[in-house]
């Protein structure tokens, strides 16, 4: 059975991929206060004194604003501890996979982006990973990494802090809220990008890949109002632009991404309107926090 060292497992996409590959490999899952990204010694400790044959990267500072004013911490993080992990996999031959993010993309090419187009951050959190990217990509041997890029995540359920879980909460109480319409990307179910990830550790899968749900892109008002529709609440749903939500980081307008490469593989994302649907009957089930 395959021993695999996953990071950021207790985050919002862990809390959902991790019970996926623990059904069928030995996973170990620290948490942060137990191996901290950013202390080299520690990753190359852990790494190499485990023997692990793949290491699952998924630890990141994932809040924008926060990177933007704290450059060096993102870069800490989201760089120089993925090129630990990644120098610690290449010391011991182990398989690393990184979970990047669609928001390397500028977002000003106007239609989603392919694996073939070229990065090029909006913000620091978007630049961190992207160089994030680069160190795996530099450190490791050429068949010994897999970068899967994903989109607006959600899921992850009672852990759910993000985007959906807030409106789906929110519009359980309020009679009207408001999300931003002329901000897009790619809607995608943690639960799914889980089950990509088990296949491609089974089929030992290696290279660049945008892992999207399927469909057109969307928005979050797009996003709120399929979610009330499913959920069957009344609540009125009203489009804003984002300059009602000033932020400190730009946010990409429009960081959709799809894939030349996960069909040619056999790899098919159902469209993000179905995972939704599935998503909002998991939440009705739980008191998100
Ligand atoms: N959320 C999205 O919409 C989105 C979109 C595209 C890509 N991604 C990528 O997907 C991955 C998972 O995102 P997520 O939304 O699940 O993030 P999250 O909920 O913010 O979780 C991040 C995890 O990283 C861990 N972490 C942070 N700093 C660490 C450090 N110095 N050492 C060890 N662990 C550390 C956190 O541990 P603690 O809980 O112990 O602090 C947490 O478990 C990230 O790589 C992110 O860049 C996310």
């Amino acid at each position: 059975m395959k021993k695999i060292l996953i990071t950021g497992g207790n985050g919002m996409l862990g809390s959902d991929v991790v019970p996926i590959l623990a059904k069928k490999f030995n996973t170990i899952v620290p948490d942060q206060s137990s191996l901290n990204i950013t202390d080299r010694n520690a990753v190359l400790d852990t790494i190499i004194s485990g023997s692990f044959d793949l290491v699952l990267h998924m630890a990141a500072l994932t809040d924008l604003d926060w990177c933007e004013e704290h450059p060096e911490d993102a870069m800490n993080v989201n760089t120089r501890g993925t090129g630990y992990i990644a120098e610690a996999c290449e010391k011991i031959g182990a398989k690393m996979i990184y979970i990047s993010t669609s928001g390397i993309f500028s977002g000003k090419l106007g239609r989603p982006y392919i694996e073939t187009d070229i990065p090029k951050a909006a913000n620091v959190y978007g630049q961190s990973k992207y160089e994030g990217e680069l160190a795996v990509q530099e450190i490791l041997s050429e068949d010994r990494w897999l970068i899967l890029r994903v989109g607006w995540l959600f899921g992850g359920g009672k852990n759910d802090k993000k985007f959906v879980g807030k409106i789906f909460n929110m519009m359980k109480k309020l009679p009207r809220v408001q999300a931003v319409s002329n901000i897009w990307g790619s809607p995608n179910y943690s639960v799914d990008i889980g089950n990509v990830i088990l296949g491609m550790i089974e089929r030992d899968v290696s290279g660049l890949f945008h892992i999207a749900n399927e469909g057109e892109p969307a928005s979050r008002y797009d996003l709120a109002v399929a979610i009330r529709d499913f959920a069957k609440f009344n609540t009125e749903v009203e489009a804003v632009p984002s300059s009602k939500f000033p932020t400190r980081a730009v946010r990409p307008p429009m960081e959709a991404i799809t894939s030349i490469r996960l069909n040619e593989i056999g790899f098919g994302m159902r469209h993000w309107r179905n995972a939704l649907k599935e998503y909002v009957e998991r939440l009705k089930k739980i008191d998100v926090v």
